[in-house]
């Protein structure tokens, strides 16, 4: 895994949206696997910069995102629907028809979850899977336990899980208990993954996920087995990894090093 650390959650979020941008510079019609929560919204503000200031084109590219509450509609302020829209989608030019988020109100879950497998192969798989991670290791809401095998599918969310996200709904009874998620198995088949986190809040996950053994007890660990991670971490968020040293030095070398 390639593993950067900067000074700063904007440093972070600016070198991700670069490494999207540059995706999009090269190949217009990417697939790009999205990411809710607070950790990428700074990475999204900068690709809405990006397309407002530098002419950033979204007109060819495809979405898939990672994972909707089930029960909440679409308008819910909670959904992620919602926050889709509201922090990426409404200030970009991409076609809504090449916007896909799982539904959380299907009355079908599992054809529906079939049919978003398909849709993903179907566009041409994920160019770049961007990813944060919960407190409790999790990506998307593969929660610990989860096989590192799984596609999209129903998850019943941990109490961590639930109490991390209270803090978003007026009362933690009004956080949804289930969610539809990509599978870890789905994640790892994109062809290129940014793994994100920033806060000393995320500092044990990230150390497990990065340098614990492989295990479905921290879904994020599975992330070893894929060639193409790059993990974007502020300093609190690297505060744990025990070779920190060393991926620092690979940095600072990185600009002299042979090209692979
Ligand atoms: C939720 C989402 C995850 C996200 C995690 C962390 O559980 N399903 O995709 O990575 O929250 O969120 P935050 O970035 O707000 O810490």
């Amino acid at each position: 895994m390639e593993i950067l650390i900067f000074d700063t959650y904007e440093q972070m979020s600016k070198a991700a949206a670069k490494a999207v941008a540059d995706l999009l510079n090269r190949k217009p019609n990417a697939v790009l696997g999205l990411a809710t929560g607070s950790t990428p919204l700074g990475l999204y503000k900068e690709l809405v910069r990006m397309h407002k200031y530098e002419g950033l084109d979204f007109s060819q590219v495809t979405t898939f995102n990672l994972d909707e509450y089930v029960g909440l509609k679409k308008d819910h302020p909670q959904s992620y629907h919602y926050f889709m829209h509201e922090n990426l989608f409404k200030h970009i030019n991409i076609p809504l028809q090449n916007i896909y988020i799982p539904s959380g109100t299907t009355n079908n879950y599992a054809a529906f979850c079939e049919w978003y497998e398909r849709r993903i192969k179907e566009c041409g798989g994920i160019d770049l899977q961007l990813l944060g991670v919960g407190s409790d290791g999790h990506i998307a809401f593969n929660e610990p336990s989860s096989s590192l095998g799984s596609r999209t599918r129903i998850k019943t969310l941990a109490h961590s899980t639930i109490q991390d996200n209270a803090r978003f709904f007026e009362k933690i009874e009004d956080v949804p208990i289930y969610a539809i998620t990509m599978g870890v198995g789905t994640i790892l088949e994109a062809r290129k993954i940014l793994f994100l986190a920033n806060g000393a809040k995320k500092a044990d996950a990230v150390a497990k996920a990065i340098e614990g053994p492989v295990t479905s007890m921290i879904t994020a660990s599975a992330l070893q087995l894929h060639p193409f991670v790059t993990a974007y971490l502020d300093r609190e968020a690297a505060s744990k990894l025990t070779m920190i040293d060393y991926y620092q030095w690979i940095q600072a070398k990185s600009i002299e090093a042979p090209k692979p």
